[in-house]
């Protein structure tokens, strides 16, 4: 490896070509100094997989080490990347000060090509031309990194059924169980029933038994008043830690943004999704589209992303193109009056704990807003995860638990990332379990939520079945004529409607 002084670098002179200098004239970029373009040219170059053919000369202006790279700390960053770049491609070159001039001096040369004709293929249009850059950058591959989740990522579970007990069925007094992790359905509980029926109570007994068994993490979300909040038994027992939001903030990375070439893009997009879903009332396309061009610099180049960052962007792009505020504005005005999360656990880390996330003094759009949030940041950490592998009994061991209750609003919203987890992630060891009143509450929705419940529970209800739970209990159930605590389910693949005495 070369050895190469950093201070020495820091005190050289640096320039391209001539060439380059007045190429660089054309790229009406707006910078005041010498070094951004500088920077963002050598930056462009770097992303190339090849290396620099030499530049016809080093007549360009010059700039001293230290105002080209900084002298905070992000001098080392540049120097480290560049002097990777060259071993890569140079290894049995021996790296010193001159050639470390040269080097700059190719890149930077190159660079100033390549940018001119980004800039030209962006019509001279600033806004395309970041564009073109955001895209180009999101299409490199993304290799090496950190591994330190990959091993909370590659946590197996735990071999071995997992049997749920509801209660006794009604008739012949054996035990009601289910089990959760066999093939061939999907490992999904409904619960549904009028107040009072007693939904929260039995999915917790079905939950303490899940994380007894499987010792898979839970995500208990409570999306009513918030009464869980008080079970500090119950939060015991599960080895929970208690979030009463927006009193207390969710500490965890919400767009947390690795691997896949395309992420940024996507998790940006989801990210509108909720955020209009949240909404009052409902945004235009104008809007929209205003929203997702003032996040993508925010979303493509930051990680961390807060509230106020998001606030922040939208305000300098609705300052910028001189629009008027409108809802979009309102509601981030009204959002971050709470701190609903802060960036500071990464999904591996956050999802590897227990937690119980209410709700109580939350307005509804800030609830929405994190609930659709944390289902959106669990779907892309299960889906960086690999599959959950079958024991030689063929059961899929279970690794991650999500337990809705009050779900009625987030099934109504019609948002993406809740059928994303009911329909995708059960090969990698997801159970949901959701619990609202009326079977009514699944009905609408774009695919059918319940065509993606492997165990449905019915408490009384005065509301009608609907056509795709005629199917599975084959049979048209009545609801409204079950005594307290008999619910009626079907317990396996195939199987008749029983009825349960649950409590
Ligand atoms: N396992 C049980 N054992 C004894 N009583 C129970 C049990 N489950 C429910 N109950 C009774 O039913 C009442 C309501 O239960 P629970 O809060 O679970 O209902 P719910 O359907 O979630 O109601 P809501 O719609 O108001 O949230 C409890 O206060 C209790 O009296
Ligand atoms: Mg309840």
């Amino acid at each position: 490896m070369s050895q190469i002084d950093v201070t020495k670098i820091l005190l050289a002179n640096f320039s391209s070509s001539k060439e380059a200098d007045e190429k660089a004239k054309e790229l009406k970029l707006g910078f005041q100094a010498h070094y951004q373009l500088a920077r963002l040219a050598i930056g462009r170059s770097l992303g190339e997989a090849n290396y620099p053919s030499p530049a016809p000369d080093a007549r360009g202006r010059n700039i001293k080490g230290n105002q080209l790279f900084g002298n905070t700390g992000e001098e080392l960053l540049w120097i480290a990347l560049l002097v990777t770049n060259f071993e890569q491609h140079l290894p049995k070159v021996e790296l010193t000060v001159n050639i470390f001039q040269d080097l700059i001096r190719d890149h930077w040369h190159r660079g100033i090509d390549l940018l001119l004709e980004d800039w030209r293929e962006a019509e001279n249009r600033y806004e395309k031309f970041i564009d073109i850059l955001i895209t180009r950058r999101a299409l490199l591959p993304q290799e090496g990194g950190n591994d330190d989740n990959n091993e909370k990522l590659l946590w197996k579970g735990k071999k071995g059924p997992v049997w749920l007990t509801i209660g006794h069925l009604f008739d012949d007094n054996r035990e009601a169980q289910w089990l959760v992790n066999g093939q061939g359905y999907a490992p999904n509980i409904a619960l549904m029933g009028q107040a009072g029926s007693g939904k929260t109570r039995s999915m917790l007994k079905l939950l303490e038994q899940a994380q007894e068994q499987s010792g898979a993490p839970i995500i208990l979300l409570d999306l009513g008043k918030g009464e869980l909040a008080q079970k500090t038994e119950l939060a015991k027992r599960l080895n929970a830690e208690v979030l009463q939001v927006p009193e207390q903030a969710i500490p965890l990375d919400m767009f947390h943004c690795i691997e896949e070439t395309d992420n940024a893009a996507h998790v940006l997009q989801a990210f509108r999704d909720s955020f209009e879903r949240a909404m009052a009332s409902k945004p235009g396309a104008k809007q929209l589209d205003a929203f997702r061009e003032a996040l993508k610099p925010l979303f493509y180049y930051q990680e961390n992303i807060t509230l106020p960052q998001i606030k922040q962007a939208l305000d300098r792009y609705y300052s910028e193109h001189k629009l008027k505020t409108d809802s979009v504005i309102a509601t981030i005005n009204d959002l971050i009056q709470f701190k609903l999360f802060e960036p500071e656990q990464s999904p591996e880390s956050f999802f590897q704990q227990n937690w119980i996330i209410t709700f109580g003094n939350a307005t509804d759009t800030s609830k929405k807003l994190a609930g659709f949030l944390l289902i959106d940041a669990l779907h892309n950490h299960l889906k960086r995860c690999p599959e959950s592998e079958l024991d030689a009994e063929g059961h899929r061991p279970l690794r991650q638990l999500l337990a809705v209750d009050e779900a009625r609003s987030m099934l109504g919203s019609r948002h993406p990332g809740l059928s994303n987890l009911l329909r995708l992630h059960r090969s990698k060891g997801l159970c949901v379990m959701l619990a609202s009143q009326s079977p009514d509450d699944y009905e609408g929705a774009a695919d059918d939520y319940l065509e993606q419940i492997g165990l449905p529970i019915c408490f009384r209800t005065n509301a009608n079945s609907p056509k795709v739970l005629n199917n599975m209990f084959r049979a048209t159930p009545n609801f409204s004529s079950l005594d307290k605590g008999v619910c009626l389910s079907v317990l396996d693949i195939g199987g008749v409607m029983r009825k349960v005495k649950a409590f």
